[in-house]
């Protein structure tokens, strides 16, 4: 499964290290076209927003959006993590991991655990 993911500062980036697959790619200005299966893993950003260049990807890149990660920080309390819920809400997908900064050991698993079923 190929991974589409957008990082300001890093810790998204980290944690799609941390996952060792080899098909990634990262998101710099929105669009980028993608014509396979992936998930997107995403900060969130403002007050639980989307990274713009993650909105303009999504918009032209939808078809094979297969799932959502989102990275975020518990102290934004509401909005932590919304960005995955604002996706899966526009393009019906699954929700598979919401986790703050660049993610535990137990989050790595989780996310690929729930790969498999996708
Ligand atoms: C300006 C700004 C706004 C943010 N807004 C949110 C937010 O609404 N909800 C949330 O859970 N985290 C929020 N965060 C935290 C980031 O999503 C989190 O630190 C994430 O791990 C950053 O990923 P990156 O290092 O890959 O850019 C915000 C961070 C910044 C700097």
């Amino acid at each position: 499964m190929k991974i589409v993911y957008a990082s300001r500062t890093g810790n998204v980036a980290a944690f799609v290290k941390k996952l060792g697959i080899g098909n990634i790619l990262e998101l710099k200005i929105g669009k980028e076209k993608v014509n396979e299966k992936f998930v997107l893993v995403t900060f969130t950003d403002g007050y639980g927003e989307l990274p713009e260049e993650v909105n303009d990807f999504l918009e032209n890149n939808n078809d094979y959006l297969a799932g959502v990660a989102a990275s975020g920080d518990k102290s934004y309390g509401e909005a932590y993590a919304l960005a995955a819920d604002l996706i899966s809400n526009t393009y019906g997908v699954p929700i598979i991991l919401k986790f703050e900064f660049d993610g535990t050991d137990a989050d790595v698993e989780a996310f690929k655990d729930a790969l498999l079923d996708l």
